[in-house]
C-alpha cells in the first residue's frame, strides 16, 4: 500500500500521511453510524468526560470498562454552570471508544480493511491486533484540546509497538483543531506510563496513576497556533487522508473554537509479539480477544 518514500518518510518523521485513503463514501457512512450511536446514548447520571488533562481527568469506572465498549464520553466544555447540556446532546460528545471495531459492523467493516493489514506490513508491524479504536468528533466550539502525548504512555507494551491509524472523516485545519507531530521526536525516550492504579485492592480498582520514567518534557504547543513557536508541525489534511503515528511521536492538537466540526477515527494497533502488560489501562475481558488486521 505504501511506496517506498512513504515508509521512509514514517522511519525519518514518526509520521507519514496518506491522501484518499479511505473514499468519501465510507467517510460518510462512518460518520453517520457515529452520528447514530450519539442519538441512541442515553447519559448516565455519571457523566463521563474526556480529558487528557492529568488533574481533570476523570478515571471513572466507565473508562476502565471501556476497552471493551463502546461508550460516549463528553467535551469537557459540554455542561453550563447549571450542569445541563449547552448545546444538543449530538454536538456534545468528544469521543465514543474504545471496542466499536469489534462491537459494530460499520466500524468493523472500515477497521478489518485488508489494506490496512498491508500498511501494517509495509511499516513493519508485525502480527498487528486491532486494540483500541477511537471515534474523534473534536465538536465545534467546544472541541477540547489533546495535550501533547505520546500513545506509547497509555497503550504499552514491551517492546514499545502500538502505531495509530488515524483517519480523517472531516477535513482537518489549522482552524478546527488539526493535528500537530514533532518530526523525528519519535526516536527519544518515552517519558511516562498511564497505569492502572493498584489491581490488588477494590476499593481503588477506577483509579489510574501516571508513572514518570524520563522527566525530559515533551514539545510545548505552539503560540496561538503559530508553528514557528514549537517543534510540533500542523498536519492539515483533507477528509479520507490516513496519518500513521509512531507509538513514540509526541503529538497534540488544539481546542476547536471555530464552527466546524473536525470528525476522526483512530484506530490504535499493536505487535501480537509484544507483551501487554496487566496494568495498561484497558483490558478486554478473556471472552473478547484482541483481533488481527484483516488479511
Ligand atoms: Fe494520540
Amino acid at each position: 500500500m505504501l511506496t517506498t518514500e512513504q515508509v521512509a518518510a514514517f522511519e525519518r518523521d514518526g509520521f507519514v500521511t496518506v491522501p484518499g485513503f479511505a473514499s468519501r463514501a465510507s467517510c460518510e457512512r462512518l460518520q453517520a453510524r457515529a452520528n447514530e450511536m450519539v442519538d441512541a446514548w442515553e447519559p448516565s447520571e455519571h457523566r463521563s468526560v474526556f480529558t487528557t488533562n492529568e488533574q481533570e481527568r476523570q478515571s471513572n469506572r466507565e473508562f476502565l470498562d471501556s476497552g471493551a465498549t463502546s461508550w460516549c464520553f463528553f467535551e469537557e466544555e459540554a455542561f453550563g454552570p447549571d450542569g445541563e447540556l449547552a448545546q444538543p446532546k449530538m454536538l456534545s460528545i468528544n469521543k465514543i471508544g474504545h471496542a466499536q471495531h469489534d462491537l459494530d459492523d460499520e466500524f468493523e467493516r472500515f477497521a478489518y480493511d485488508p489494506r490496512l493489514a498491508e500498511v501494517a506490513d509495509d511499516i513493519g508491524l508485525v502480527d498487528a491486533l486491532a486494540l483500541q479504536s477511537m471515534y474523534i468528533f473534536k465538536q465545534p466550539r467546544i472541541g477540547g484540546e489533546v495535550s501533547c502525548h505520546q500513545d506509547a504512555t497509555f497503550l504499552y507494551t514491551d517492546p514499545v509497538t502500538v502505531t495509530g491509524f488515524w483517519f480523517a472523516i472531516e477535513d482537518a485545519t489549522l482552524d478546527n483543531g488539526c493535528l500537530w507531530a514533532a518530526p523525528g521526536a519519535h526516536r527519544s525516550s518515552l517519558r511516562q506510563v498511564f497505569k492502572r492504579n493498584d489491581l490488588d485492592d477494590p476499593a481503588s480498582s477506577d483509579g489510574t496513576v501516571f508513572d514518570v520514567l524520563d522527566p525530559e518534557p515533551l514539545p510545548a504547543p505552539p503560540v496561538e497556533l503559530d508553528a514557528t513557536t514549537s517543534s510540533l508541525v500542523p498536519l492539515e489534511v483533507e477528509a479520507g487522508t490516513l496519518v500513521v503515528l509512531h507509538g513514540l511521536l509526541p503529538h497534540w492538537s488544539g481546542p476547536n473554537r471555530s464552527g466546524t466540526s473536525r470528525h476522526a477515527y483512530s484506530l490504535h494497533c499493536i505487535s501480537g509479539q509484544a507483551d501487554y502488560p496487566d496494568w495498561n489501562w484497558l483490558q478486554r475481558p478473556a471472552d473478547m480477544p484482541l483481533r488481527p488486521l484483516a488479511r
